[in-house]
This record gives structure tokens, sequence and C-alpha cells, in this order.
């Protein structure tokens, strides 16, 4: 691809300092390498009802389903929080909308340790050296959009219920991502689920094995979810890649994600197709960190989950992975160097860390 449209949603919070880190990077890779990318900007959740009345505008998300990737910083904050408007769970949340609305089913969650924040996860030395693990969660379905659900009463008590159910395409196609992505690393592929007790699961399971028998060459093994967390949590370098459900996907990137030794350093991406190195697919980048509004309008939000989340748009949306691999060496570099934002522990500020993630991308 020589040129791609990318739409920009900063969101709220730091949402939009992050992501204005994160183009930068993006444009300074784009112009060393003679990519035209074409920016729009818009507004998402919290910024979108203020000016709105909703969570994201129609006009918004036909910009994002017309867009080669969309970026987005984070939403939310208690102003917001509280709002309950008609519709499902994807009416609530802007974010919520856009994947469920563009079918990004894919949801990738990397997590890996960077050997500069060490002290910084609770593993004792040597426990998660290296480790590095993908966790895919389905985005679109499963318990927290499967219907019936609701509030009710039941013999004079308050009643609440939700569905957990998934068809078998519906789990095939997170599974064949799961198998892409592993062909590309290690080969091995955790499925995790809860066979033992639910239907659904049960499902889960069976499809998986099938899906496999497609992917003689890779090896999947099937896992409890609650036996998975704990054997994450004991040996994070026994694991690569791992697939749950939109709910144990939930549960197991936050973590995994502790290897890593930060909130503000995690990317993420929900791909709108199983992802395939011949070709490109539409996402929506983002970093796992929310708006923290707690320091917002400080300057000291921690960029590079969204500079990570700019590299997995670069490998994922643009099929430029080599960008990708060069941005995360470069932020490799810069933590090596001692500087980082307060959260990891650093006394630099958002735009020290993005100036010297530029000034290694440079060299
Ligand atoms: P949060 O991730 O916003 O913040 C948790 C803690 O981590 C805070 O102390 C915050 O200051 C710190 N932190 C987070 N990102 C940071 C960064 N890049 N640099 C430095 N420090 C960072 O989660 P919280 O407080 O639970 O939620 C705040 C709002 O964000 C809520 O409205 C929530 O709904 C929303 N949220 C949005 C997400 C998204 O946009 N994908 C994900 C999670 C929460
Ligand atoms: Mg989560």
């Amino acid at each position: 691809m020589t040129e791609a449209t990318i739409l920009a949603l900063g969101g709220d919070g730091i949402g939009p300092e992050v992501l204005n880190a994160g183009l930068t990077v993006a444009e300074a890779v784009a112009a060393a390498e003679g990519l035209r990318l074409t920016i729009q900007e818009g507004l998402l959740h919290g910024a979108a009802w203020d000016t709105h009345g909703t969570f994201c505008a129609d006009d918004t998300l036909a910009r994002a389903k017309a867009a080669d990737a969309v970026l987005v910083g984070a939403v939310g904050g208690p102003k917001w929080d509280v709002i309950r408007v008609p519709g499902g769970p994807e009416m609530q949340d802007g974010l919520m909308r856009l994947r469920y609305e563009l079918d990004s089913f894919v949801g990738l969650r990397p997590a890996r340790f960077w050997a500069p924040l060490a002290d910084r996860t609770p593993f004792r030395p040597g426990v998660a050296d290296g480790a590095d693990i993908l966790v895919l969660r389905e985005m679109c379905g499963g318990v927290m959009f499967a219907k019936p659900r609701g509030q009710t009463e039941r013999n004079g008590l308050r009643y609440a219920y939700d569905t957990a159910a998934y068809d078998e395409g519906e789990i095939a196609r997170i599974m064949r991502a799961g198998f892409a992505l592993a062909g590309q690393r290690s080969g091995r592929i955790v499925s995790a689920d809860k066979a033992n007790v639910m239907e659904s699961y049960k499902l889960w399971r069976q499809v998986a094995v099938e899906v496999a028998e497609d992917y003689p060459d890779l090896t999947l093994s099937n896992m409890y979810a609650d036996n998975c967390a704990y054997q994450i949590a004991r040996d994070p370098l026994a694991f690569d890649v791992v697939v749950g459900c939109n709910l144990i996907g939930d549960f197991l990137s936050d973590l995994a994600a502790i290897v890593s030794g930060g909130l503000g350093m995690l990317p993420s991406a929900c791909l709108c197709d199983v992802p395939d190195p011949g070709r490109v697919c539409k996402g929506i980048y983002e970093p796992v960190h929310g708006s923290a509004p707690d320091i917002a309008g400080q300057g000291i939000a921690n960029p590079i989950g969204m500079i990570l989340s700019v590299g997995m748009m670069f490998r994922f949306s643009l099929g430029r992975a080599d960008l990708d691999a060069r941005i995360e060496a470069a932020v490799e570099r810069v933590l090596a160097a001692g500087i980082g934002t307060p959260d990891i522990g650093g006394t630099a500020s958002t735009r020290d860390v993005t100036g010297a993630v530029l000034k290694v991308l440079a060299a």
C-alpha cells in the first residue's frame, strides 16, 4: 500500500494527548517511507456526546467504514459513564459501537516483557524474562452481546440475566485468526474455555478442534480458562498465542498484560478479518488503557501503548510488518536509555518520550 486513509478519534481524557503522539510517529514513519497518509479527525464517546448527543455519530461510523484504519485514543469519564441511552450495549459506548458495526471480531492484545521495566512486574527475576503473549479476544459476540439479556423481577427479587451463546461460524473465524498468527510465531496456540460446565464452550472446543485439522503443523492445546489463568500467572514463558471468547479473552488479556510492567505500555487492535501476511485488513487500533481522567491535561500520559498501536496498524492494515518491528525496536531503545513517563518510574513528559522515539526512528 502506498497511501492510506486513517480516521483518528482522540476520545476523552488523555485520549487526544496520546493520539497526538501516535499520529506524530505515524506521519514521521510514513514520510520516511514515501507512504501517503490522509488523516481525518473526529469525535468519539464523551467528546461526541457533548457535541452531537450520541456516543458515535452516524457520520463518524460511515467515515470509519470508508477508512483503511481507525486510530482511537481512549474513551470514557465519570461525566458520561452514568448515561444510559436506548439500545444494546453497543449504543452505550462509542468504541463498542465502532467495533460492533465494523464487525472487528479479532481482538489482539499483545503483552511483552520489557527488560528495563522488570522491576515493575510482580515476577521473580527470570520468571517473565522474554515473555511475549498474544491474547486473541472474540470481540463481537458471546455473553456481552447475545440475547436475551435484561433486568426484571422474579419471585419479588430483582433479577438480571445475560446469554452465553456462539454459533460455529463465530467460533471458527476467531480460531482461524489465532492459527494464522500462531503460524507466524511459535506454532503453539491455546484455546481457553469452560467446556467442562457450559454448552456454548462445548461447541467452542469442538469447533476449535475441527479448525485445527486445517493447520496440521500447528499445536492446539485446549485449556479450561481458570487453569489457563493460573498457568499464565505461574509461567508466562509457556504461552504464546491464547484465544478466548469475549469474556474469557477480556480477563486473560488483562492478566497476561502484567508481564509488560505498566498499563500505559499496552497496544491493541481489533481486526475486521482473519489476518493474512499477503493481504491487508481494516482494523481499529488503540492503547489498552482508558482515559485516565486523574492525569488528563498534565502532559504526562505514557504514549507508548498508543505508539505501539500505530505499529500494529502498519503491520495489519498497511501491510508493513517491518515498520511495526522498527517502531517496537525504537521503543525498546528509548526505555533502555531510561526515558519514560512517571507511570513507569520516569520523569519524562508525553512529548519527551514521543520526541525520543522519533529521534531513534530518524537515526
Ligand atoms: P484507566 O486506564 O483510564 O486508568 C487507570 C490508572 O492507570 C489511572 O491511575 C491512570 O492514571 C493510569 N493510566 C492509564 N493510562 C495511562 C497512561 N497512558 N499513562 C499514564 N498513566 C496511565 O482506567 P480507569 O481509571 O478504570 O477508567 C477511566 C475511564 O476510562 C473510565 O471512564 C473507563 O470507562 C474508561 N476506559 C476506557 C477504555 C478504552 O477507551 N478502551 C479502557 C478502560 C477504561
Ligand atoms: Mg479489559
